[in-house]
C-alpha cells in the first residue's frame, strides 16, 4: 500500500514537472529566422571574412533569433544562379562584385569597372559612402532588391603567361572577365579577346588554356591558386572590384523592427570591419604569392603605367551610352577626377 502511493505520488510529480517545465523557462525560442548568405570566393578573402563576421555579429546581436548560414566559393550558387535565387527567395543575402549587376538590368553599377576612375581608395570611399553610392543602392528597390553596404575588396592586376609590360602585350589574348559591358570594352579597346566567365571556372578555364588571362584582386588569384596556372601578374591597379552587399527586399522588409535594428547595426559593424582589413588580405595574398614563385611578379615603371592609362581611358567615353554620361559624371564630380588632365 505504502510503496503504491509512493508510485502515484512520485508520477503525478513526473506529470506535474512535464506539464510545468515550459512555464518555468522564459518562453519559448520561436525558429530562429534564417539568413543564408552566398557568395562565390573562399572564406579567406576580404568578402569571406565579412560574411562570417556577420553572421557571428547577426547572430550576437539578436541573442540567436537569428542564424546566419554562409555558403562560400560558390558551394550553393555560381554568378549568375545566385542572383535568381535572391530574387525568388532561395537565398537572402549576397554580395556580388559590382561588375555583376549589368545582367540584372542595373548598369550603372558598371561605372566602378572604368579602368582609372578612382586614384587610389580615399577617392572611392567619396562615392560608396557618399550620395552617389547611396543613390546607386537604391536602383536596386525596383528589381525587388535592397542594397545594403559596400564592401571592399581592392584594386586589379592582369595576368597571363607572358609579361604584360604595354597594353599591346594583351593584343590577341584571350581574357576572362565578370559580366561587365565595361569590362568588355577595356579588353576590347586594347585588342584582347574578352570572355565572360563564371569566378568558380576561372582556375580550370586557365589550366587548361581555355582563356589565356584574366584580372582580379590578389586575394582572389591567391585563394583560387590562380596564381599557379599564371606565370606573369603585372601590378596594374587599373580597376577596383568591390561589393553591394544586397537583400531580398520583401524578406527584409517583412523582418520584426526590433530584429532589423539589430540586422542594421551588424551591417555596419561587419562593414567597417570588412573595408578595415581588404588592403591588408591583399598585401598578404601577394606576399604569398611572390613567396610562391609560381609566378612572376612585375611592377609598372611611370612610362608604363602611362601608357596603360592612355590606352585605357578611351573606355570612358565609349562607355556613356551603357552607364549613362551623368552617372560616369556624378563619379568625376564626387572624386574630382579629371580625364583631361592625363
Ligand atoms: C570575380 O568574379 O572575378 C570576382 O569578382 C569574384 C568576387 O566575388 O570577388
Amino acid at each position: 500500500m505504502m510503496k503504491h502511493s509512493r508510485i502515484r505520488r512520485s508520477l503525478i510529480a513526473c506529470a506535474l514537472s512535464l506539464v510545468l517545465a515550459p512555464l518555468s523557462t522564459p518562453s519559448f525560442a520561436a525558429d530562429p529566422v534564417v539568413i543564408k548568405f552566398s557568395h562565390v570566393v573562399a572564406d579567406d578573402t576580404p568578402k569571406g571574412k565579412g560574411a562570417l563576421k556577420f553572421k557571428e555579429l547577426a547572430e550576437q546581436y539578436t541573442n540567436g533569433a537569428v542564424k546566419v548560414e554562409v555558403y562560400a566559393n560558390s558551394t550553393l550558387y555560381k554568378d549568375k544562379e545566385e542572383m535568381e535565387a535572391l530574387q525568388l527567395g532561395a537565398v537572402q543575402m549576397l554580395a556580388p562584385s559590382l561588375s555583376k549587376f549589368g545582367p540584372l538590368g542595373v548598369r550603372e553599377f558598371e561605372v566602378f569597372d572604368l579602368p582609372y576612375i578612382f586614384n587610389g581608395n580615399e577617392a572611392l570611399k567619396k562615392v560608396t559612402e557618399g550620395v552617389v553610392g547611396a543613390e546607386m543602392l537604391a536602383k536596386l528597390g525596383p528589381k525587388g532588391i535592397k542594397g545594403l553596404a559596400y564592401w571592399d575588396n581592392g584594386f586589379k592586376v592582369m595576368s597571363a603567361n607572358g609579361p604584360i609590360r604595354v597594353p599591346d602585350d594583351l593584343r590577341g589574348k584571350k581574357m576572362r572577365i565578370q559580366s561587365s559591358k565595361v569590362l568588355e570594352e577595356q579588353f576590347r579597346e586594347i585588342k584582347a579577346l574578352p570572355q565572360v566567365m563564371a569566378f568558380s571556372e576561372v582556375y580550370q578555364s586557365l589550366q587548361t588554356g581555355v582563356v589565356d588571362g584574366t584580372e582580379n584582386t590578389v586575394s582572389n588569384y591567391y585563394t583560387q591558386k590562380v596564381h599557379e596556372v599564371q606565370k606573369h601578374m603585372t601590378l596594374t591597379d587599373h580597376g577596383y572590384i568591390g561589393y553591394a552587399v544586397i537583400t531580398n527586399k520583401k524578406f527584409w522588409d517583412g523582418l520584426p523592427a526590433d530584429i532589423r535594428t539589430q540586422l542594421d547595426k551588424a551591417m555596419k559593424d561587419t562593414t567597417d570591419y570588412a573595408n578595415r582589413i581588404a588592403k591588408e588580405e591583399n598585401d598578404k595574398a601577394l606576399e604569398a604569392i611572390r613567396a610562391s614563385g609560381k609566378t612572376e611578379v612585375h611592377s609598372l615603371s611611370e612610362t608604363e603605367n602611362k601608357a596603360f592609362i592612355k590606352a585605357l581611358l578611351p573606355v570612358h567615353k565609349r562607355m556613356e551610352s551603357r552607364v549613362g554620361a551623368a552617372t560616369i559624371k556624378s563619379i568625376y564630380d564626387a572624386t574630382g577626377f579629371d580625364p583631361a588632365s592625363f
